[in-house]
């Protein structure tokens, strides 16, 4: 039964071919039609010394039939049909999507996968199904989503990181073997993020044929991209399912976590204006469509030193400088004086509030501000009323001790009791206080993630998911932002149901660079949360000018993070000015479609943002320029034949230490013509290490 499944969007295609099982044949570029001889041109030849028969690397590769690589699903039935071979049995294809149902009637296991390339936005989202169709019990090892690519694409680009240190990329050839993460933190974590891409020899931000991949998931997974020896190469994804973690009875079904992929021929930026676009259209969801509005959040301004008179004084600054939305950080709660206790007792600390959070919230309000507060609903500390009353709602194994992370522990959410005192209080201080906006921290990994001593961190994940959606569903205007410990929580799953992350605890305007521009790849810039910090950096110590941390802030969701009160007046100018600036640009940075472009000096970090109309590009010396002049600036406009106003918007004062003279043009506005921008380009001033500047082009 041979026949192709044909999908297409805007500008791609996907064309799979069914016969036993299902299997891809294309996906990039847009193919017009289907040839009658497409099915003959594609066969395979078959090589000595291996299988008689041609093994197809189907949606979702089997052992059973000859896959030597990591099958898609792996189980068993106390030890029987643990090498299942799927039959295709039912496809429905409805415009751009396809569901194939597929069945083994031997292992008694039914397969179905889904899959739908969004029209707009051209992304890939995939996700696979297995229903126990026996009368005994499937264990489930692993149900993975996997996407073959075509053998010209031969290098990788994956992500590491770790606290204050998220998004790191790498690149390695991708020609023989492979690679794997395997993530078993419990939370997305910061160490593996779940996204790669896999491209041409030498693909870069604005080159090249790149595929890209996000798995939506908040718990464990494992993530892979494999070469087998006969060429053909794949992506596979899925959860990281613990041992017994997944056991069907019958009639059972475990659903995967969707993936998500993504095709371009014009590099990473092709990618990440996909990604951005489904975002923006598929996945985060504001309650109200008006401004990010700015955030001051008092965690490095304050710490856990509360003082309601102060605090006010913090927000009458904060309204000063511009700031809209006012956020008590961590320290608000009984008890809560230190990192070491009280997580958990969700209610007002009366001796540091002995008035009440109300005139608090009424001063943020009557400022124009809207407040917001910190909570970390997942947890508790041992030193906590919650833990002495029920230290059974802990997340553990009982019989073992466990460490402690942050001197905190993970609560269970599937039990009822805790769930429904987790709910509860939210729900209160929701009701009670005049909160807009919930800064939602998990600052621990799970290590003995047992629920009724079984494994739970799929369970855990999916309870957490639910508890947000009631939260929501009480509290629609409520916008939450998901933080842990800076950016281990980031994924299209926690987004459909969050308006923000919080990138980084790192704060350092260097190190933002990188970790915003790993984040890039996947999320629109008014998602990322991105703060202005004191000169002297809390987490590296390091100390930036403000022009490098007003333009690295400027960039995202904005906000400042310190003590306004503390501030000289001279950085509190400073502050007002950036955040006058991104108020100014924000309609653009938060709509338009973002991009990089390819530094010809690799100190440079340059980004930007464009509209049919405007473009705000930000050039960021990171360290010692590699020559003594720079590239000229070549600026792709979409629109080669229109001309545009040059102008430059920001630049360091500072940067006088490595250049005599200016370029003219700065003091200037320039007239350019798209193709000029583009094939000749404009020169940049010599940037001193560490500063940034910003050009803006409108089209005349
Ligand atoms: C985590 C967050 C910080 C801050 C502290 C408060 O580390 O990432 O932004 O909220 O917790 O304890």
């Amino acid at each position: 039964m041979n026949e192709f499944i044909h999908l297409q969007s805007k500008n791609h295609s996907l064309i799979i071919k069914t016969d036993r099982v299902p299997e891809v044949l294309h996906w990039g570029t847009k193919i017009a039609q289907i040839d009658e001889d497409l099915l003959l041109s594609t066969e395979r030849p078959i090589s000595q010394a291996r299988l008689d028969v041609d093994v197809p690397l189907s949606l979702c590769p089997e052992l059973g039939s000859g896959h030597f690589n990591a099958p898609g699903i792996e189980g068993h039935r106390d030890g029987l049909d643990w090498a299942p071979v799927f039959n295709l049995v039912a496809t429905n294809q409805s415009r751009n999507a396809v569901e194939f149902t597929l069945r083994d009637d031997v292992a008694k296991l039914e397969l179905t996968i889904d899959l739908e390339l969004d029209f707009d936005s051209d992304v890939l989202k995939k996700r696979t199904s297995l229903k126990n169709l026996g009368d005994s019990r499937y264990y489930l090892g692993k149900l993975s989503s996997t996407l073959p690519l075509p053998n010209h694409a031969n290098e990788l680009m994956t992500f590491h990181g770790r606290w204050c240190h998220e998004f790191q990329t790498q690149r390695q050839r991708f020609e023989h073997g492979g690679f794997m993460q395997e993530n078993r933190r419990g939370r997305t974590s910061h160490e593996n993020f779940p996204g790669l891409f896999v491209g041409s020899n030498g693909f870069s931000e604005q080159n090249g044929q790149v595929w890209g991949f996000h798995l939506g998931w908040s718990g464990n997974h494992q993530m892979r991209a494999d070469v087998r020896s006969d060429g053909r190469r794949f992506v596979q994804a899925g959860e990281l399912l613990l041992a017994g973690e997944s056991i069907l009875d019958t009639d059972e079904c475990y659903q995967s976590p969707w993936l998500y992929g993504c095709y371009s021929n014009s590099g990473l930026n092709g990618i990440s204006q996909r990604f951005q676009k489904f975002v923006r259209q598929n996945i985060v969801k504001f309650p109200v469509d008006k401004p990010r509005p700015v955030h001051l959040n008092t965690w490095e301004g304050i710490y856990f030193d509360h003082k309601p008179e102060y605090i006010m004084q913090m927000a009458s600054e904060a309204a000063e400088m511009g700031v809209e939305r006012f956020i008590i950080d961590d320290g608000w709660f009984i008890g809560r004086d230190g990192e070491r206790a009280a997580l958990g007792d969700w209610y007002l600390d009366e001796v540091k509030y002995p008035n009440g959070l109300e005139p608090v919230i009424a001063h943020v309000n009557e400022k124009g501000m809207e407040f917001g507060l910190w909570v970390e609903p997942e947890m508790v500390s041992q030193d906590s009323n919650l833990y002495r009353n029920h230290p059974e709602w802990v997340l553990g194994l009982q019989g073992y001790h466990q460490p402690s992370g942050r001197w905190q522990y993970v609560l269970d959410l599937q039990n009822e009791g805790c769930f429904n005192y987790l709910f509860e209080r939210l729900n209160d201080l929701l009701t009670r206080y005049n909160i807009t906006y919930l800064k939602w921290d998990m600052n621990r990994e799970l290590v003995q993630p047992g629920h009724q001593g079984r494994p739970a961190v799929h369970g855990q994940t999916m309870a957490l998911y639910h508890l947000v959606d009631e939260l929501n569903k009480a509290h629609p205007d409520v916008e939450i932002e998901s933080c842990s410990s800076g950016g281990g929580r980031i994924d299209f799953e926690i987004l459909k149901r969050t308006q923000r992350f919080w990138a980084s605890d790192c704060n350092d305007a260097l190190e933002r660079q990188a970790i915003q521009k790993g984040m890039s790849y996947f999320f629109p810039p008014e998602v990322m949360g991105a703060h202005i910090g004191p000169d002297e950096c809390h987490s590296t110590n390091r100390r930036h000018h403000i022009n490098m941390r007003g333009v690295t802030a400027l960039g995202g969701h904005m906000g400042v993070e310190l003590d306004p009160v503390k501030e000289p007046q001279e950085e509190i100018e400073a502050f007002s000015r950036y955040i006058a600036l991104h108020k100014k640009y924000r309609h653009l940075l938060h709509s338009g479609r973002s991009f990089r472009i390819d530094p010809a000096d690799k100190n440079q970090n340059i980004y930007g943002v464009e509209s049919d109309d405007e473009m705000l590009i930000t050039v960021c010396q990171l360290a010692m320029p590699d020559h003594a002049l720079p590239s000229p600036l070549r600026i792709s406009c979409t629109d080669t034949d229109a001309k545009y106003q040059v102008k430059l918007v920001e630049m360091p004062q500072i940067s006088f230490q490595l250049m005599k003279q200016r370029p003219k043009w700065l003091d200037k506005t320039l007239t350019l013509s798209g193709d000029n921008l583009k094939e000749i380009g404009i020169t940049l001033p010599i940037l001193d290490p560490e500063s940034a500047l910003i050009v803006h082009l409108q089209k005349i």
